[in-house]
């Protein structure tokens, strides 16, 4: 864990102007900074940034965050990377002892020797007939092979002696492009193949995929592991097709390098390839930051099968009501480089239209295993669903499952839930759904508050125990008041946002701090909220009066001097406020 204090820290010293800036070219307008919005497609600009408040807003289309969201979200980092990419701009280093992933601390010549690698297969594959050749019968044009940076190795044990100042350094062999054999001799590992630089989402090259020209094994090589290089954490032409992604809400995930080229080359540039492993969790997690929707679309063979079955199952602890996944499956003799260059755009996109969903899929392949007209057959649906569904832990996702699943097997939800041993599915404590927008009407003296309290949070500090009511706006602010009280520190309102992020509670924070995005620089926040917690107080005072005068002659003694001193005290305000 990375302590709050320093995710606090790095907030203060971020200047969120300066990250985004490094992303999208921001204007100024008044007190704030706008762009069009890099989240959804809009032709002027909604994307607020406020570098007082720390925060940005898109009042298109609600996005909302501080410095480490923005990062989150525009490239699909996690909140750790995002977190050391950022410290790492501005010199700090991120607490060691508090972290518990390994920190991988990469020298950055590794990425120069890559880059090098790069640039001399490219001008290779320029001299290269052979090559060029291969590529133009697979259907690429030279714009779209510039744009994944393909090249070629030569036919030589030692090509890079070209590329690089000393082929003996130890940091060639770390990159995974030299290996080193017996007595120390020395050779490339790739040798006369079209080389397919894999990139990562800050544009720096991590690895490369080799595919032999003609027949030959084995048809690809790729890059080890290295420091690198996490093969289940990368995605093939993410870096390439994010823009895409982000502006079609959507992904398509191959198993190929050949078929992201080619899709692309075709006019969807929106796919993505695992590099020769399973989907994880981890891809997936990373592409429904991204967007909406995520289609898997595999070779219509056995071994394609086969993966979109594991790409299932590591998705479902994934999943986000909301969220689509989808799967694909193409006539058995296709994959996506085949399909769409013998049909087509459109005809892969209609495809892709129709894709089946996550839970049609689960359903089908659990369903077509058993006779559910035995009772051996029900029991055995009953059994095999379960190590899936109680993966799940998207609320509503997870419910109608076990509703039809139920209904399949002829038991009730409550039998199937008691027979699993798992609780009923409950309201979530914290969603990671796309933000709800808040419903605008007269603002109440609540969202008032709440707007005072997102500017200055530690005024929060100063409320009253109890009296803050029920309803949404209280329980975030009775939220927040429970937060500072676990940490001593003056706490900021860009602070709040990452602390509330995927909460129940952040669509209410969010609302409010969009209503202050406008207010002055000079705005005295304090005096405001004083105002309010009178306003308050009176409201209270009104409530007890009221409850009061219902009794009417029945008041006791005590009742009558009790109201006596409201309706003062409410006189006492009531000329304070005015
Ligand atoms: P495929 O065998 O489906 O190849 O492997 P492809 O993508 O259709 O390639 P082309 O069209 O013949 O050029 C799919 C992916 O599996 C990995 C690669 O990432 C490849 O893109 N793979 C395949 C390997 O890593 N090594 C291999 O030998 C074969
Ligand atoms: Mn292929």
């Amino acid at each position: 864990m990375i302590p709050k204090s320093f995710i606090q820290d790095l907030l203060n010293r971020l200047d969120i102007v300066d990250v985004i800036e490094r992303y999208v070219p921001l204007k100024k307008a008044g007190t704030n900074f706008v762009a069009c919005c890099p989240f959804h497609t809009e032709k002027s600009p909604s994307f607020t940034v406020s570098q007082s408040k720390q925060f940005y807003h898109c009042f298109g289309c609600g996005a909302h965050g501080t410095a480490i969201g923005f990062v989150m979200e525009h490239t699909g980092m996690g909140f750790v990377e995002a977190i050391e990419d950022l410290a790492k701009g501005i010199g700090l280093a991120v607490p060691q002892e508090a972290s518990n992933i390994t920190q991988v601390k990469v020298a950055p010549d590794l990425y120069d020797l890559m880059q090098s690698a790069t640039r001399y297969y490219r001008d290779q594959l320029k001299v290269t007939p052979r090559a060029i050749e291969y590529l133009k019968k697979r259907g690429l044009s030279g714009e779209v092979a510039a744009r994944f940076g393909i090249g070629y190795s030569p036919d030589d044990w030692q090509n890079l002696r070209a590329a690089v100042s000393n082929y003996q350094d130890a940091s060639l062999v770390e990159t995974g492009l030299v290996i080193e054999g017996e007595g120390g001799k020395r050779y490339d590992r790739f040798r006369d193949r079209i080389m397919f630089p894999i990139v990562n989402v800050k544009g720096q090259i991590i690895g490369f995929g080799g595919r032999v020209l003609d027949k030959g094994e084995p048809k690809y090589l790729n890059s080890p592991e290295t420091t690198l290089f996490e093969k289940g954490h990368e995605l093939y032409g993410l870096y390439q097709a994010q823009k895409a992604i982000r502006a079609q809400q959507r992904v398509i995930v191959v198993e190929g390098y050949m078929d992201v080229v080619a899709l692309a080359q075709n006019g969807v540039e929106y796919a993505v390839a695992t590099l020769g492993t399973a989907t994880t969790p981890f891809h997936v997690q990373k592409l429904l930051r991204l967007c909406e929707q995520v289609v898997f679309c595999f070779d219509g063979d056995k071994p394609g099968q086969k993966a979109a079955w594991r790409a299932l199952e590591n998705a479902l602890p994934q999943l986000q009501d909301g969220k689509r996944l989808c799967f694909l499956f193409l006539p058995e003799e296709h994959d996506p480089d085949t399909y769409i260059r013998e049909y087509g755009r459109d005809a892969f996109e209609h495809e892709v239209e129709n894709s089946l969903p996550l839970s049609g899929y689960l359903l089908r392949e659990l369903t077509v295993q058993v006779d559910l007209k035995t009772q051996e057959g029900r029991s055995a649906l009953l059994k095999n669903a379960q190590p899936l569904l109680t993966a799940i832990t998207a609320p509503t996702t997870a419910l109608l499952l076990r509703k039809e699943i139920a209904a399949l097997a002829g038991v009730t939800q409550a039998e199937l839930e008691a027979l699993w041993s798992i609780k009923p599915v409950a309201a979530p404590q914290r969603t990671f759904t796309a933000v709800p927008r808040v419903k605008r009407g007269a603002p109440s003296s609540m969202r008032l508050l709440l707007r005072c309290l997102v500017m200055q949070p530690d005024l929060a500090r100063e409320l009253p125990a109890e009296g803050l009511g029920e309803g949404t706006e209280s329980a975030a602010i009775v939220a927040l008041v429970d937060w500072l009280r676990e940490s001593a520190n003056e706490t900021t309102s860009a602070a709040l946002i990452q602390h509330f992020q995927g909460t129940i509670h952040a669509p209410i924070f969010v609302a409010a701090q969009g209503d202050v995005m406008q207010w002055a620089e000079n705005f005295d926040v304090r005096a405001e909220f004083v105002g309010m917690l009178k306003k308050l107080r009176l409201d209270a005072i009104e409530a007890e009066m009221s409850a009061l005068l219902v009794k009417g002659l029945n008041m006791s003694i005590e009742e009558r001097e009790l109201h006596a001193r409201l309706q003062a005290e409410k006189n006492q305000l009531k000329a304070a406020i005015n």
